[in-house]
């Protein structure tokens, strides 16, 4: 790989070029570089903790004895929206990507079971399988309630010292380089410096949208970046209707995901009245399905002013040691409940990809969140979304491996004015959440959409006022906000109301989602 250097200063060249650090990109990287390619990552985040894997409590399902029970536990759970073969895909290759990656190559320190029965269901290994709603038996790993950190540490400590990848932190993938229908890299931003970056083939882990919801599980650089940059580019982008609101997460300063292993190890909802009302919504209870199970707590908060998770059925302290430190860092008396509320959580549509993932755009790939490999249909069974970015990150990193970039002309954005009036990204985001809160959260209805439809058109339009002359990383995170929040408003209006996007029937409401006032913040 030929990096920059003094006399090239605006470009830079890899045979393939990933595009975000969760756990999808860094199995993306993983698998290009055993195939022999330079790998350059680029990521937004500065610290593992500004990437969603970072933040994934639960685990890692995993393919135990019965993978048929595996198929059908995602395929009920998606409402039976989700494709059989992208779920047989996933399923095949969940037990050896597990054991591959995060057992050998990364040493991920899974729980394991005390009594040495085989993990509580005697498969050989000592593993301690735990079980979230919706799963017919235990088959998630995880290390207590937080997964994702103990995963993507050791992964990106390994793809630092691999000889054929370079990761670049704090740098901003603005927009696709494309010639002739084909993918040739991107451009980036780093420290307010543009640069072309020419690569053989790219890869888009750029994860979800929290961003675009004022509370959202995800970090805040998630503003759907990867989504916009294809969708732009003329990639076939579905199911944007259908996002996860998860129903746990602390609702006070500075939330946090409660893991719905807490209440898979027997904790309770009750509500400000002090009933466990979950019986009266599902036959699963606590367990039933996530949107169900968000909407009840929606709905109780509303009623009777607010909702807490009992945790005093398990030992809490000791089986959920992160959690309980998070509650005590904000003076949370878990012994007396938390307050929960619902949080946007995951994405479950996004660029269209087939199961090597590759979109409709030649040598470019979309792997973990940002994809859609059709695994989730309309509704995520929990913990499949690590398993699903490792197994289509070293499906894709392995295709993309192999093509020698080629520099060709890129877009104009390299001495463009990065200046915009003062405040004015964050005023637009503000507009921007709060239109997608009141009108596509987890309560819609077609009123609603549509008007944030209109909403949203404007606020584009006056985004993309300033993309046609001016470029900064702030500006390129609005307008790929912006067009995501519009293809969602969209295809809201067309979707079938199934899995996690319902409809309200609602016929008289009248908010004005465009009315924000002058000193409104976030
Ligand atoms: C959780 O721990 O509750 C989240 C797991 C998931 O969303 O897969």
């Amino acid at each position: 790989m030929t990096m920059t250097d003094d006399t090239t200063p605006d470009f830079a060249e890899a045979d393939v070029l990933v595009v975000g650090s969760g756990v999808a990109g860094c199995a993306a990287a993983l698998s290009a570089a055993r195939e022999g390619a330079e790998v350059l990552v680029v990521t937004k985040a500065e610290r593992p903790e500004q990437t969603t894997s970072h933040w994934a409590q639960g685990g890692v399902a995993t393919t135990r004895s019965d993978p048929e029970a595996f198929e059908r536990d995602i395929i009920e759970a998606s409402a039976d929206t989700a494709d059989p073969e992208a779920v047989d895909t996933l399923v095949s290759d969940a037990r050896e990507a597990v054991e591959d990656v995060l057992v050998e190559t990364l040493d991920v320190p899974f729980d394991r079971a005390e009594d040495g029965d085989g993990g509580n269901g005697g498969d050989g290994s000592d593993f301690d399988y735990t079980r979230e709603a919706a799963h017919s038996e235990p088959r998630i790993l995880h290390v207590n309630a937080s997964t994702g950190k103990h995963v993507l540490g050791p992964f990106l400590n390994h793809l630092d010292d691999h000889e054929r990848v370079t990761v670049r932190a704090d740098t901003a993938a603005l927009d696709l380089i494309t010639h002739e229908g084909r993918v040739h890299g991107a451009i980036v931003e780093q420290d307010g410096e543009r640069e072309s970056v020419f690569a053989g083939a790219t890869v888009l882990a750029t994860g979800g949208i929290g961003a675009l919801y004022r509370n959202s599980t995800n970090p805040e650089t998630a503003t759907g970046d990867g989504i916009a940059m294809a969708a732009l580019a003329g990639a076939d982008v579905e199911d944007m209707a259908y996002i996860q609101f998860h129903p746990t997460a602390y609702a006070g300063e500075d939330p946090f995901l409660v893991s719905e292993a807490v209440r898979g190890e027997g904790a309770l909802l009750r509500n400000a009245e002090d009933e466990r009302f979950m019986p009266d919504y599902h036959e699963e209870a606590e367990l039933g399905p996530r949107d169900v199970v968000a909407r009840a707590v929606a709905d109780e908060r509303e009623r009777t002013g607010g909702v807490y998770l009992d945790v005093s059925p398990l030992d809490f302290e000791s089986e959920f040691p992160d959690l309980a430190e998070k509650c005590e860092e904000r003076g949370v008396d878990w012994e007396s409940g938390i307050p929960v509320e619902p949080s946007e959580h995951f994405l479950c549509g996004g660029i269209s990809v087939d199961d090597r993932g590759r979109t409709d755009l030649d040598r470019l790939f979309a792997v973990g969140e940002c994809a859609r490999t059709g695994v989730h249909g309309a509704n995520r069974l929990a913990s499949t979304s690590l398993l699903e970015g490792l197994v289509w990150g070293l499906r894709a990193g392995e295709s993309a491996a192999g093509f020698d970039p080629e520099r060709v002309e890129a877009p104009d954005l390299l001495d463009r004015d990065p200046d915009l009036p003062a405040g004015f990204a964050r005023e637009k985001f503000v507009r921007l959440r709060r239109v997608m809160d009141e009108n596509v959260g987890l309560r819609r209805t077609p009123e609603g959409l549509q008007r944030a439809t209109a909403v949203l058109r404007r606020l584009k339009g006056e985004v993309d006022a300033y993309t046609r002359t001016r470029t900064s990383r702030s500006l390129y995170e609005l307008r790929n906000a912006s067009v995501v929040a519009l293809l969602v408003a969209r295809q809201a209006m067309e979707a079938d109301p199934v899995g996690c996007h319902a409809l309200e029937d609602v016929t008289s409401d009248e908010g004005d989602a465009d009315e924000v006032p002058a000193n409104a913040s976030d």
